[in-house]
C-alpha cells in the first residue's frame, strides 16, 4: 500500500483530490491532516474513513504533531493543499495567511526533510506544493503566464503563496528534498466554499440575494473544473520531475460578468424562473483593492511533458457544478453557519451568504 500525506484534505480541492485518488489508485492510502478552519469540513470526507483514509485533526504548524506523523515509516509523498485561500480575507486580515501559508509550509517542509534525512521516507518520496497562478501578478489584455514568468504578487494571499513557493524551491536546491510546485488557475466545482465567485453567485441566486460584482466585472480569470486539477496533480505527483514547476490551467478565459451571466441564465432554467430574473440581482460594488486584471495560463509544459489535458470544457463543468449545489443545499446551509456567518456579517453586513 502506497501511503501519502494530504494536508487540507477537508477543503475544496483537497476533498476532491482525496476522493479522486481513493477512486483511481486502489493500492494507495491517505493520511489527511486538516485543522478544520471555517473552510474545512470533515463532512466532505467522512464517508471515506477506513483503512485507506485516516483523518488527523491538526495544524500544519504544529511541529510535535508533524514529528508524530512523520515518525511512520515509508510515507511516499506529501500533497500540500492546506492554506488560507481567499484573497478578500487576506486583505482584511493578512496575519493568518503568513502563519499558515508561509510558516506552516516551512514547518511541513522541515518535518519532511528531517524524516528524509533519517531515512524514514519512501525512496521515491515527493513533496507536491499546490500553488496558484496569482503569484505571477496581473496580465494585461495579451499574453499568458509561463513557468518562467517573474513573480509579482498583488495581494497578501498571493504574497504568502509566493513566499511558500520560494521555500519549496529552496528546499530542493539547498537540501535536495524532492519538491515539485504546481501553479494553477481558478478552480470551480463541488465542495467549494460559497465565499468564492461561482458558488457565491449560485447560493445568492437560490436565495434571491444581490450578486456582488467587483468594479465593472471586466476582470478575467482562466477557469478549470476541479476534477481536472486533481488529475493534473496526480499526474505531476507520479511523473513530474523534482525541482520543477508546472503551470495548470483550463484554457477557459472569461470576464467575471460573463461568468455571472452564464450562471444567472442556467439558474433561471433550473429553478423554472422567467429568463432574465437572476440577472436583475446583479449589483456592481466597489472594486477589490489591488484587483489583478487578468490571469491566463500557458499549460504547454504539463501537456507536452506529462500528457495531461483538461477533460471538461466550461459549459460542461459549470452545469455539473450548478447541479451539485442544487442537489446539496443542506451542505451549503451547514457549512455557512457559525463562525463564517459571524465573520460575513461583521465585514459585509447582509451582502453575502450570512
Ligand atoms: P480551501 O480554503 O477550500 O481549503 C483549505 C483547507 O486547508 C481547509 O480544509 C482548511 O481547514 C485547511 N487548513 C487551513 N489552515 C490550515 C492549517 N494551518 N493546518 C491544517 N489545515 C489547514 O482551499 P482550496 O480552494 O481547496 O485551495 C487548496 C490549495 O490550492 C491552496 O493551497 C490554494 O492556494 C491552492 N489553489 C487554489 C485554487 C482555487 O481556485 N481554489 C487555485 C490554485 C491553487
Ligand atoms: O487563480 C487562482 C486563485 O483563484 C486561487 O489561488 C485562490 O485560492 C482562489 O480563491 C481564486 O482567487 P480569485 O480571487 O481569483 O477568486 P474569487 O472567486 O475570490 O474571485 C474571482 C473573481 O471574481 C475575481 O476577479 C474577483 C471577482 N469577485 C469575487 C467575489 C467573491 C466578484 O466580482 N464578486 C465576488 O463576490
Amino acid at each position: 500500500m502506497k501511503r501519502i500525506l494530504v494536508t487540507g484534505g477537508c477543503g475544496f480541492i483537497g476533498a476532491n483530490f482525496v476522493r479522486r485518488v481513493l477512486d483511481l489508485r486502489p493500492d494507495w492510502s491517505i493520511i489527511n491532516l486538516d485543522a478544520l478552519t471555517y473552510a474545512g469540513n470533515y463532512g466532505n470526507v467522512r464517508d471515506l474513513e477506513g483503512d485507506r483514509h485516516r483523518f488527523v485533526h491538526g495544524d500544519i504548524g504544529d511541529e510535535e504533531l508533524l514529528a508524530d506523523i512523520f515518525s511512520e515509516e515509508g510515507i511516499a509523498g506529501v500533497v500540500h493543499f492546506a492554506a488560507e485561500s481567499h484573497v478578500d480575507r487576506s486583505i482584511l486580515g493578512p496575519e493568518a495567511f503568513v502563519e499558515t501559508n508561509v510558516t506552516g509550509t516551512f514547518r511541513l517542509l522541515q518535518a519532511s526533510l528531517e524524516s528524509w534525512r533519517e531515512g524514514k521516507l519512501d525512496p521515491d518520496f515527493r513533496f507536491l506544493h499546490v500553488s496558484t497562478d496569482e503569484v505571477y501578478g496581473s496580465l494585461g489584455p495579451e499574453g499568458l503566464f509561463t513557468e518562467t514568468t517573474r513573480y509579482d504578487p498583488s495581494s497578501p494571499y498571493s504574497a504568502s503563496k509566493a513566499a511558500a513557493d520560494h521555500f519549496a524551491r529552496a528546499y530542493h536546491r539547498t537540501y535536495g528534498l524532492s519538491t515539485i510546485i504546481t501553479n494553477c488557475s481558478n478552480n470551480y466545482g463541488p465542495y467549494q466554499f460559497p465565499e468564492k465567485l461561482i458558488p457565491l453567485m449560485i447560493f445568492n441566486i437560490i436565495n434571491e440575494r444581490p450578486l456582488p460584482v467587483y468594479g465593472d466585472g471586466g476582470n478575467v480569470r482562466d477557469w478549470l473544473f476541479v476534477e481536472d486539477h486533481c488529475d493534473a496533480l496526480l499526474t505531476v505527483l507520479e511523473n513530474g520531475r523534482p525541482g520543477e514547476t508546472y503551470n495548470i490551467g483550463g484554457g477557459a478565459e472569461k470576464k467575471n460578468i460573463e461568468i455571472v451571466h452564464i450562471i444567472c441564465d442556467l439558474m433561471d432554467e433550473r429553478l423554472d424562473r422567467p429568463h432574465g430574473t437572476s440577472r436583475k440581482l446583479i449589483t456592481f460594488v466597489a472594486d477589490r483593492p489591488g484587483h489583478d486584471l487578468r490571469y491566463a495560463i500557458d499549460a504547454s509544459k504539463i501537456e507536452g511533458e506529462l500528457g495531461w489535458r483538461p477533460r471538461h470544457g466550461f459549459e460542461d463543468g459549470i452545469a455539473r457544478t450548478i447541479d451539485w449545489y442544487l442537489d446539496n443545499m443542506s451542505w451549503v446551509e451547514k457549512i455557512t453557519s457559525g463562525e463564517y456567518k459571524r465573520w460575513m456579517k461583521e465585514n459585509y453586513g447582509n451582502r453575502g451568504t450570512g
